[in-house]
């Protein structure tokens, strides 16, 4: 098979702005589950693939015993179990030689003055100008004591055109509401200037997810067809095959609404509606995304259950085995009233989408990992091929698939072969996979790329932080004032409970089989 992408000049072709600058990677957190998983099989790959700046090193700093070359051992480990590609023999001894380790607690002043001599130490064995980015893989609970060591310790340079760039990466979750978002966000621009903030949400790293701008602006059959005068309604879905896992102790304080819809899900849905931005760089491609969350409807209390589901799941099966219900599993309450699923009808208040429903739902424990947006077209006039009442033609529909197959495919309607004119609908497919024949990058992958380059528009603005919460607050606090003591329940393994599939069958439409 060709290598599409090496093979055509105007896509191997490198954005010239958009260049990876040498730098230190220093993990806060660099011993814990994140990095293991993703931050460090991430820098593999990427090296792999030679685009890692020439002159670059990892510091992992973290609380377990270790030293570099135990750290080096842990990195290969995470590597072997997690990399999208396989560890390279000949390859690796080159690679551990840019990990090294730092152990201490992340309240010790002196070990940030041990950080500041090691780090210079790497910036002359590597050649690295002295650029830093501190990436917060860490519980929230300890983001302020990391962002005012870092400044006490004269480790967060200036913005300006001679300091060389210190930058942070935080991961979610920025609070549990408006005003905890808000005081994390006091805290990380006390130390730090926005422009060297980089609020990580790594769905908008999906490559399917960065497929929905490509797709709806360099394209010209979309756009014109994409508002409320052709759109019937949009579908989001973020399907989870596994349970809360070992994941309770962050999970039972949080549920699907704050872990899955403030952050991931309402940022798909900005990319969804946004407006045509009139450049890629980053504040006009989040003043655009800011543009829709602005616009979102508020889900006020009256007619709320239209418009909000929640629930639980029960016991079930997950693979043909038996599985225990949310409940039930370690280091959840008893008698918790956290939703491990959510399905809402939300409005976007502007012309382009007055009127056009969103419905979103995300779960654990549903049937399958699927993650997929549905543009669903209005219907065809009832005339002509339309004119039976009793069989209406099925709409066209544009699904885009985020994961696990990435692609998109459009719904037709066709003539059936035969001398009879009947119209059949048909899916015009495009996968990744077998058009480009190799794995998408990882989400992280290509963020952490973003962050050495300086490039923001991936990641959140603390105005859109606190925009979702400000939304998400009101649908938090009618079900604080609801005091729920029970949540509908729907079985491990299925779609989620009747309640969800009356909020959308209600408007005489189904949520989309996937
Ligand atoms: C995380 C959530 O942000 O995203 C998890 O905290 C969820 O609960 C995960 O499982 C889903 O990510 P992905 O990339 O596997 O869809």
């Amino acid at each position: 098979m060709p290598n599409i992408k090496s093979d055509n000049p105007l896509i191997a072709g490198k954005n010239m702005t958009h260049v990876p600058q040498p730098c230190t990677l220093v993990i806060f957190g660099g011993g814990g589950d994140l990095s293991r998983r993703k931050l460090l099989p991430a820098v593999y790959n990427q090296a792999l693939d030679g685009e890692l700046p020439a002159n670059f090193a990892v510091l992992g700093f973290a609380l377990e015993d270790m030293d570099d070359v135990s750290y080096r051992d842990f990195a290969k480990k995470g590597v072997e179990k997690f990399s999208r590609q396989a560890v390279d023999d000949h390859h690796w001894p080159d690679f551990e030689r840019c990990l090294h380790y730092l152990q201490g607690s992340f309240d010790n002043p002196e070990v940030y003055q041990q950080m500041k001599k090691r780090l210079e130490e790497i910036e002359a064995t590597f050649g690295i100008p002295g650029n830093r980015v501190f990436y917060l893989a860490i519980p929230p609970a300890l983001i302020e004591t990391c962002v005012r060591q870092l400044k006490a310790a004269g480790l967060v340079m200036p913005v300006d055109d001679v300091s060389p760039f210190s930058r942070i990466i935080v991961e979610k979750p920025i609070g549990r509401d408006l005003e905890s978002a808000r005081q994390v966000n006091a805290t990380l621009c006390s130390s730090f200037d926005e422009k060297q903030i980089y609020r990580i949400d790594h769905y908008l790293g999906k490559e399917t997810v960065q497929n929905i701008l490509a797709m709806r602006f360099s394209n010209v059959i979309f756009e014109p067809l994409w508002n409320s005068r052709y759109i019937d309604h949009v579908q989001i879905t973020v399907a989870e095959e596994e349970g809360v896992g070992t994941r309770a102790g962050y999970y039972d304080r949080a549920g699907a609404l704050r872990d899955m819809v403030q952050n991931h899900i309402l940022q798909l849905l900005t990319l969804i509606a946004m407006e045509p931005p009139w450049s890629m760089s980053a504040d006009v491609m989040r003043d655009h995304r800011q543009s829709v969350l602005n616009c979102l409807r508020p889900i006020t209390s009256e007619n709320f259950d239209q418009h909000v589901v929640r629930a639980q799941y029960g016991s079930g099966f997950y693979h043909g085995e038996d599985v225990p219900g949310y409940r039930r599993e370690d280091g959840v309450s008893q008698d918790s009233t956290t939703e491990t699923f959510i399905a809402l009808k939300l409005f976007v208040d502007n012309w382009r989408w007055a009127g056009v429903p969103f419905y979103i739902r995300t779960g654990k424990r549903m049937p399958k990992r699927a993650s997929e947006i549905a543009i669903q077209f209005k219907s065809v006039p009832p005339i002509l091929f339309n004119a039976n009442h009793d069989q209406p033609l099925e709409p066209n529909v544009l699904a885009l698939s985020i994961q696990p197959n990435e692609g998109l495919s459009l719904r037709i309607a066709t003539k059936l072969p035969g001398a009879k004119l009947k119209v059949f609908p048909v899916k015009m497919d495009f996968r990744y996979g077998a058009t480009f024949g190799e794995q998408s990058p990882e989400a992280y992958e290509r963020l952490l790329l973003d962050v050495m380059a300086g490039d923001a528009s991936l990641f959140m603005r603390r105005d859109m932080v606190e925009s979702s919460w400000s939304w998400i607050d009101t649908i938090l606090n009618t079900w604080s004032s609801s005091r729920t003591r029970w949540l509908p329940e729907y079985s491990a393994g299925t779609w989620g409970p009747l309640e969800a599939d009356r909020l959308i069958e209600n408007d005489n439409r189904k949520w989309r089989l996937l």
